[in-house]
């Protein structure tokens, strides 16, 4: 059993770690306030799972801080508020580097809400980093089963909201395209007038899931796990991604310490 499948047995088993409901603090555009399921993350399963906030994770929480401020530099230079995370294929990071990149953002000194979206649809993760289950998720969501509101947790880490995945999905492409995620990236925008939205997505050459989300986002961060992919796959998959705006590249795992902070 890998460790994120112990991680959400465990968290299946210690549920609930939800200790209540909040009211969003940032007010939506339509006037009224929306709840999100908050829910307590222990530093233990933040550590096990290196998700690095102050103090823990030292070694690398320096190079996330300044991926973090590269990203956010970017982001507000171009006016761009949706970045979505991809790779040429599986296990290279994305998952990984978009919570941490979602933890430095939410504890910036600065008002928007990070809103972090499990657009995996095949293989959701997000939730298992945080070590908890959601009940309903954003397949349910886009298959009309429940309303934006029920799908939203918030984590005790800065201002960061979640919108988790939990069933993997199979036809996510025709989901991905459907009317109901325009809705769903609509109910986004009104909800949180003031936003930076990561989408954790799959990667590009698995499936076309990316390529057919691509143009909701204003940018997209490339993640490259040393040693995995080889130069031909992340050449095509740049190539694929030719007309959306590559932010960066994220170099992760790499052995070579010496790039220090290295990752970008
Ligand atoms: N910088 C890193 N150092 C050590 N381990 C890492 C690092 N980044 C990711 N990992 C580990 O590699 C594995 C895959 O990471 P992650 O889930 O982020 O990849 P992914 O690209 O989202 O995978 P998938 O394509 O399956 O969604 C996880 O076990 C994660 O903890
Ligand atoms: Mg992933």
């Amino acid at each position: 059993m890998d460790r994120i499948t112990k991680a959400v047995k465990r968290a299946r088993e210690e549920r609930e770690t939800v200790v209540g409901y909040r009211q969003h603090a940032d007010k939506s555009l339509r006037g009224r306030e929306i709840q999100s399921r908050k829910i307590q993350i222990s530093p233990d399963t933040l550590r096990e799972n290196r998700i690095t906030i102050d103090g823990i994770n030292d070694s690398c929480s320096h190079a996330y801080k300044v991926l973090r401020t590269r990203v956010w530099q970017q982001m507000r230079a171009h006016g761009w508020n949706t970045l979505g995370i991809t790779s040429a294929n599986a296990g290279e990071g994305k998952s990984l580097t978009a919570i941490n990149l979602a933890v430095g953002l939410a504890k910036m000194d600065v008002a928007q809400s990070i809103v972090l979206v499990d657009l995996d649809m095949r293989r959701p993760s997000l939730h298992s980093y945080f070590g908890f289950w959601p009940e309903v998720g954003i397949s349910d969501y886009l298959q009309g089963a429940v309303s934006f509101s029920e799908i939203l947790v918030e984590p005790d880490i800065g201002k960061i909201t979640l919108l988790p995945g939990n069933m993997p999905f199979a036809n996510s492409s025709e989901i991905i395209s459907s009317a109901r995620m325009q809705r769903l990236l609509n109910e986004i925008k009104a909800n949180f007038p003031s936003r930076l939205v990561i989408f954790d997505l799959p990667p590009m050459l698995l499936t076309d899931d990316v390529m057919v989300f691509a143009p909701n986002v204003d940018a997209m961060l490339f993640v490259i796990e040393e040693g995995a992919s080889t130069s031909e796959e992340i050449t095509r998959a740049i190539e694929l991604l030719k007309d959306v705006e590559l932010l960066g590249t994220v170099l992760n795992k790499s052995e070579d310490v010496s790039l220090g902070e290295g990752y970008y």
